[in-house]
């Protein structure tokens, strides 16, 4: 079977991490999240993707060099400027010359949706389109999705105003479609799935319906979530262990390759170490995850917080709640609290205290 995975959007919320990296490639405990949602795919008889491309697309053939995921065959359609996502949907099937049954997803959600239990609701109403949905508490940031009890789905509202929800079920960015929804998006047009595709079907009841579910779901779009995603994946909410391969030396620590932990450091649950990541003396590392090769040198704290691949946090630094993008480097006692994000390769120079700031990359303009 085939799927669309749309990895267009810019990211923006969850910049400056996505200056450089486009968000399916940023890493979940030290995996990129596209990776797992590749493997996802594959568990449900997903064998080719097409990724529907627009910003950074280099940066994904360059992931996967043989145009592979395991067992998964990658396709990429590029597209000239952003299609929207019922646009883009459009223009990846074309470019795949998609005929038959297809899943689409949203290229940022993290899940353990049942998609054969999905695949087989969809047949079985005989559907043109299924939606997953999920429950959240708050769900004036999603597409708010109320149905009957059938399944059918009576309203697509986009993000209603706070407090103007009429459910808390809302679209978890999983679809199964027929073919004959391409009929219905524009061709060469900016078209949104959830504003016009979805509502405009629901003229004609029968056509559109949506599943219930609550598995582990979330959307790792802004750095509280994505911050969060990194807890449930540390935790166990989409199996364990966390990354493929890697040991768990305590209860809730998990090393990849050889990692130093010095005399004197404190590394606590749940915890993941990269391959050939180095925590000095005197430092404590708890309820985080540090990328290959990242350094925390002496007296430094790490709480609740992602340390990416080589960034370097030096002597007395304090990261709390924060990510620290790729090769960034903390210098002496500089703080960084409170859903700060650092930018790869930025310098936060010695002393400076930092709470909810976003430090772009070196070279960016903001
Ligand atoms: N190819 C392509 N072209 N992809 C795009 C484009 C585009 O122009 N615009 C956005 N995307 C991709 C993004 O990369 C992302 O994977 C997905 O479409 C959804 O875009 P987001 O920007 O993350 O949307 P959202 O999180 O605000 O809302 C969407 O997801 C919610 C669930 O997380 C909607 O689908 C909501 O209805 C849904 O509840
Ligand atoms: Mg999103």
């Amino acid at each position: 079977m085939k799927a669309i995975v749309l990895v267009g959007g810019e990211g923006t919320r969850l910049r400056p991490l996505t200056y450089t990296t486009p968000k399916p490639l940023l890493p979940i405990a030290n995996v990129a999240f596209l990776e797992r949602q590749l493997s996802w795919l594959a568990s449900h008889g997903v064998d080719e993707v097409v990724l529907s491309l627009g910003y950074l697309p280099d940066a994904f053939a360059a992931h996967f060099p043989s145009g592979r995921a395991g067992d998964v065959k990658l396709t990429y359609a590029v597209e000239p400027e952003p299609l929207g996502t019922a646009g883009g949907i459009r223009f990846a099937a074309e470019h795949a010359a998609i005929d038959d049954r297809f899943v689409v997803c949203n290229g940022d959600v993290l899940t353990e949706l049942d998609l054969t239990a999905m695949l087989r609701f969809h047949a079985e109403r005989g559907a043109e389109a299924t939606i997953a949905l999920c429950r959240v508490e708050d769900p004036s940031a999603f597409g708010v999705v109320p149905t009957l009890p059938t399944g059918e789905v009576i309203a697509f509202v986009e993000k209603p105003p706070p407090g103007h929800a009429p459910t808390n079920w809302i679209n978890a960015g999983t679809y199964v479609l027929e073919p004959s929804i391409l009929d219905r998006v524009p061709p060469r047009l900016n078209v949104s799935i959830e504003r016009e595709t979805f509502p405009r079907m629901l003229e004609h009841p029968g056509n559109l319906f949506a599943l219930q579910s609550d598995a582990y779901w979330i959307d790792i779009g802004t750095p509280e979530k994505y911050l969060e995603a990194h807890r449930d994946v540390l935790t166990g909410s989409v199996g364990l262990p966390p990354v493929v391969a890697a040991t768990e030396v305590a209860p809730g620590v998990w090393h990849q390759g050889s990692v130093r932990v010095d005399a004197g450091a404190r590394i606590e649950a749940p915890a993941l170490l990269g391959d050939g990541a180095a925590v000095g003396p005197g430092s404590t590392v708890a309820g985080s995850v540090l990328g290959a090769g990242a350094v925390v040198e002496s007296g430094a704290h790490v709480i609740r917080s992602v340390v990416l691949d080589d960034a370097r946090l030096a002597s007395g630094t304090e990261v709390v709640d924060a990510v620290i993008g790729r090769g960034a480097l903390l210098e002496a006692e500089a703080t960084a609290t409170d859903l700060s994000v650092i930018g790869a390769g930025a310098v936060v120079a010695a002393g400076s205290k930092l709470s909810g700031a976003r430090v772009p990359p070196p070279g960016v303009q903001v």
